[in-house]
């Protein structure tokens, strides 16, 4: 694939933009495959690297796996078994490798997986993955950079609390726990929309799960699991950027397939700004009511606050807005790698610490800019789309990451964008 994006910015959108499957929720779904050994479904797939990656990862790992990329399906199925150590060249592209973690221990009782190691946000460590699965009786030591992980005897259910809520670490003692002894309590567990989704196809599988969504999920552990045909849900976060795109470029779009529900927190900050939205039968419409977008203060938090992957691309709309907004990061400590790229094109935005002081301007110019990761990347596209000129960004190979067919999608609404 191509390696930068340029975009004419000033191009008013029209046009209904579909919503892909989450992108979160179907790497989270995937590794259940090597717990249940049985055939595992899934549809409303996105076409993504990172869902690529996972594949290799769970082929490395003796399974099966097709992707039908027509249908948005992908069929997985454990063919050899005993296969559990996770290679550092796959872990080191994607750290959602660290969710094979679980499985593979309680599947086979041990398992080998590279140390995913810090990357552009942050340090993100795995302590909380393995303090958890180490209640439920494995031990782990770290060698060589991989992290080693032993069960004598089956994993055992147990009381567990996180001392603050992880995505990742929740998803990973909710697949061991499914298969330990007895019953386990998972407290400060992670809320989001992903998370119930796992436990939902868990429960369709034959798992026994109650509290999925609340702060305390119990679960009583099974012999085995079933097979499953599962549906992912829609990706809120690509919603979310959409509904920026039209807000930013002053737009009339709608988008198909989201529901706004997941997004409450996000929604309100944006009718703070003079942002409506609508959904009808179906379809979200977004409405800018104001030539000049009001500035608001905003703090991201786990769900259902607002979310840390909507902070980058709410930050290019602020960056126009009329007045000073603020937006602290709570969530991962190194999270503005988009503000010199954003201040580039003209924004005015100051961090100190966790913190981005965002000062409007009348508007963006485009020049050339750098993705630094997923979300920021993307924030760097909307800024492009209002923008004066054209803009120039490098290193997009992260947006393939999590975004499927952008450029297509954009372009059908009449956005002036394109590979080079
Ligand atoms: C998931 C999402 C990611 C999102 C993030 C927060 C996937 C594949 N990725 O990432 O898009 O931005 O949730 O909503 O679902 N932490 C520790 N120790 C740990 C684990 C986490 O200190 O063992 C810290 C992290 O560094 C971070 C915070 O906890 O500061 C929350 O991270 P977490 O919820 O675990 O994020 P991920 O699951 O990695």
């Amino acid at each position: 694939m191509s390696k930068k994006i340029l975009i004419e910015g000033g191009r008013a959108l029209s046009g209904i933009i579909p919503i892909s499957g989450a992108k979160n929720s179907c790497l989270t779904l995937m590794p259940l495959c090597i717990l249940s050994g049985q055939s595992l479904v899934l549809q409303n797939v996105p076409y993504l690297s990172d869902v690529e990656t996972m594949k290799d990862l769970l082929e490395s790992l003796g399974c099966d796996v097709f992707f039908k990329k027509s249908k948005r399906e992908i069929v997985l199925k454990l063919n050899r078994e005993n296969l559990f150590e996770a290679n550092y060249e796959i872990v080191r592209k994607m750290r959602a490798s660290i969710l094979v973690l679980g499985p593979l221990l309680a599947k086979y009782g041990q398992a080998i997986v590279a140390l995913p190691g810090g990357c552009a946000i942050g340090t993100r460590p795995v302590n909380l993955h393995l303090q958890a699965l180490e209640a439920l009786g494995a031990s782990f030591s770290i060698d060589n950079g991989y992290i080693k992980g032993l069960v004598q005897g089956k994993l055992k259910g147990a009381r567990i609390e996180f001392p603050f809520k992880s995505v990742g670490a929740t998803a990973n003692v909710i697949m061991a726990a499914v298969l330990a002894k007895g019953s386990t309590e998972i407290f400060n567990a992670a809320q989001e929309p992903e998370i119930i989704d796992l436990c939902n196809c868990l429960l369709k599988m034959g798992c026994k799960i109650e509290g999925a969504g609340a702060n305390k999920i119990v679960i009583e552990g099974v012999d085995n699991l079933g097979e499953v045909c599962h549906k992912v849900i829609m990706d809120r976060i690509e919603l979310g950027t959409y509904i920026l795109a039209g807000a930013i470029s002053y737009s009339n779009i709608k988008l198909t397939g989201g529901e706004l529900a997941p997004l409450k927190s996000f929604v309100e900050k944006l009718s703070n700004m003079g942002i409506e939205l609508e959904e009808d039968m179906g379809l979200i419409s977004v409405k800018r009511n104001c030539e000049k977008i009001r500035p608001v203060n905003i703090e991201t938090q786990p769900y259902p606050g607002f979310p840390t992957d909507l902070q980058a691309q709410i930050m290019a709309l602020l960056s126009i807005a009329e007045g000073e907004s603020t937006i602290e990061e709570n969530i991962f400590e190194n999270r503005f790698m988009h503000v010199p790229e954003l201040n580039r094109m003209g924004a005015n935005i100051k961090t100190q610490g966790r913190k981005a002081i965002i000062r409007g301007v009348a508007e963006l110019k485009g020049v050339p800019v750098v993705a630094t990761d997923l979300r920021a990347s993307v924030s760097l596209v909307l800024a492009g789309l209002v923008a004066k000129g054209e803009t120039l960004i490098d290193e997009i190979h992260h947006l393939d990451r999590g975004y499927e067919h952008l450029v297509l999608k954009l372009n059908e609404c009449g956005a002036k964008i394109g590979r080079v």
